[in-house]
Formats: structure tokens, sequence, C-alpha cells
């Protein structure tokens, strides 16, 4: 397993996915105010796993706390979570995980729980966060092996593995699921301009498990498509509607209309921690703007002239009638998605953000 987010001595390790591949090397975090800066600085990135880190950010707060009073451990609790939830605004596994943190707190609180026994709560609860999204990813990768055929090509888009989860992936968890089958997958990585997660980070982890991948750069994806190698395309996702409607990195929807173009099926592979049925349509899902220097520069390097205006979406929004299916941890949603995912919520128990 990739060491994408770890406890070590008390403090959170996290591998600093803003050098890979060129250098594995681990940033430490003792506070909470450490892991909401390695989440806005793209250290560590990716729905579910800033919904993981965002849990054991609350972690190291109440684990450092002094309060001797529960009253006072409350409001340091609550402003750690406060801190986290402001660092990306897209991504709802964020929002879902300091959700999480917050009722499991308030529930210890009205049980009485001493200061001890809440940190010990908390921690708990960070752990099953983290154990539960592994799961999840396993879980959704076994369903969706079946979209994968014996022999063939995927087409991803960004990095959905286990860098950006607590492990395993999701659009690549589906791809190492379909390779445990014993199926001859190999995969062709959009680069993903501007931040490069496919050609950094999904060409790395994929090769360390031995699996065949080609990248490319995103405006060849048609190209691509039209040659008649893609066998199907499966992405992640930052926040899927209520209707169905999928926000995540910056060209995806591209990616599914050339797909719908070319009778490609095209896929979505996330947890229903993903699922936000408090949000009808993609219309209202906030789309995070990162610095222009993203775009205008390639590290110390500068791509474009001064005074170029510059527009830095990270994510943009797939409509749902161009997604053939939905893979979550609880079987493939198919559409029409508002009751298909509203079932898939239902059946994992504990609804996110229910409308
Ligand atoms: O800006 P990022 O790198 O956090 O964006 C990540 C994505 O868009 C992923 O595709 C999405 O979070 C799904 S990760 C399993």
């Amino acid at each position: 397993m990739l060491p994408t987010i770890d406890w070590e001595d008390g403090e959170v390790v996290m591998v600093d996915q803003r050098k890979l591949p060129a250098k594995e090397v681990y940033v430490r975090s003792k506070t909470a105010k450490d892991v909401a800066k390695a989440i806005k600085t793209m250290v560590i990135r990716g729905a579910p796993a800033i919904g993981v880190a965002a849990s054991m950010g609350v972690v190291l707060e109440v684990r450092r706390s002094s309060a001797t009073g529960t009253t006072q451990l409350a409001t340091e609790f609550y402003r750690a979570c406060d801190l986290l939830a402001a660092t990306r605004p897209t991504a709802v596994n964020l929002f879902w995980a300091i959700e999480r943190m917050k009722r499991t707190f308030a529930d210890a609180m009205k049980a009485g729980q001493s200061v001890d026994e809440l940190k010990d709560t908390i921690d708990a609860e960070a752990k099953r966060v983290h154990d539960e999204d592994v799961a999840s990813c396993r879980a959704l990768g076994r369903f969706g092996a079946e979209v994968v055929p014996a022999e063939g090509h995927v087409l991803t888009h960004c990095n959905a593995g286990a860098l950006a989860t607590g492990g395993y992936g999701t659009a690549l968890g589906v791809v190492r699921a379909a390779d445990e089958a014993g199926k001859k997958v190999a995969v062709f990585a959009d680069e993903t301009r501007p931040f490069l997660q496919g050609a950094r980070l999904t060409a790395w982890e994929l090769l360390r498990d031995g699996i065949e991948t080609t990248v490319i750069t995103d405006g060849m994806s048609g190209a691509l498509m039209r040659s008649g190698r893609v066998d199907v395309v499966v992405v992640g996702a930052d926040r899927i509607a209520a209707n169905g409607d999928v926000a995540n990195k910056i060209g995806t929807y591209t990616v599914a209309v050339l797909a719908k173009e070319h009778g490609v099926p095209f896929y979505v592979a996330a947890p229903v921690s993903t699922v936000d049925l408090a949000t009808p349509d993609g219309s209202a899902i906030p789309i995070e703007e990162r610095d222009t220097k993203e775009i205008t520069h390639l590290g110390a390097a500068q791509l474009a002239p001064d005074g170029a205006d510059v527009w830095n979406p990270a994510f943009d929004v797939t409509p749902a009638r161009f997604v053939t299916g939905i893979i979550t941890d609880h079987g493939i949603c198919r559409p029409p998605f508002t009751e298909s995912l509203r079932a898939a919520c239902e059946q994992a128990g504990a609804p996110n953000r229910p409308a």
C-alpha cells in the first residue's frame, strides 16, 4: 500500500504529492493548522484523502490540547474543524469527514465523557474514517472491475488512486481490482493540466504496481478515442449532486463529451461519501479557483507572458446525461441517478448530507 497518509510518533505524515515522482519526501504535521496548510497547498489532494487528512488534523488538535474541562476542549475542537473546512471548497468528502467528527464529538459530550475519553473517542473515529475509506475503495473496485474488458484500455483523468484516497483508489481501485481479477488492463493517463496529477501521480503509482500506463496530453484524448483504442473511461469525483451531475478535475467534462461522441462508456468511481444529496444538481457545486501561477508557470519557468489574463478553475461539472454509471461501494448506480444514488446512500446507512 502506498504511504499516502499515516501516523508516526503522534504526528501525521504525508507523502508530498507536489514533489512526486522526482522525489519521495514526507511532510509531518503536528497541528490542525499544519494539516490545513498541507491540504491547501496540495501536499495531499484527492477528495477522500483530504477527508481522511482533516479527521486526523482534528485528532492532532484535541491530543495536544491542555484543556482541563470539556467546554474548553469543545471550543478548541470546533475551531480546528472550522480551520480545516476552510481549505478547499469542492470535494464534499472534506465536509463529510468533518461533520462525522463533529457528530461523534457531540454524542460523546452528551454521554458525559471526560476530556481523556473524548480524546480517545475522536482518535478512534478518525481511524475508522481512514479504514472505512480503504474498505470502500476495495468494495467499489470489486463492483467496477466488471466494466473493464478481459483485455483492454481504460482512460482516466487526474489521479483517483491510492494517493487520492486513504489507499487503493477509486478509478484506479477499479483498475487494480480488474488487474487482481486477472484481466489484462492497461491505462491511458491524461496528464491533467495544470497540476499534472495524471502524468506525475497516476503514472507513478500504476507503474509501481506493474500496470502498463501510457501518458497522453489532455488534448489527445479525442484523437485517441477516435482511433478506437479506448474501451472505457473511468474517473473519480469530488462531489456528485443528487441528480448525478459530477464535479471532478477540470477537463473531465471534455473527456465525457468526447466519450459520448465516440460511443465509449464513461464511468465515475466514488464512495457514497462523495455523493451529496443536499446539492440538487451540478450548478450548486462550489468550484474552487486556484492561483493563476499554476497556469502561467511550471515550477520556476514562466510559460505565459506577463499581463495575460488567466482563468484557473480546479474542477468542472459533467452533466449526468454523459455518465454511463457511477461505481460506488454499494454497487453501480445507473440512470436515473436521482433514484439509484438515493438507494445507494440509504443502503450505506448514513446518507451523506441528506436532502
Ligand atoms: O485538485 P485535486 O488533485 O484534489 O483533484 C482531485 C480530483 O479531481 C480527483 O479526481 C477526485 O478528487 C477523486 S479522487 C479519488
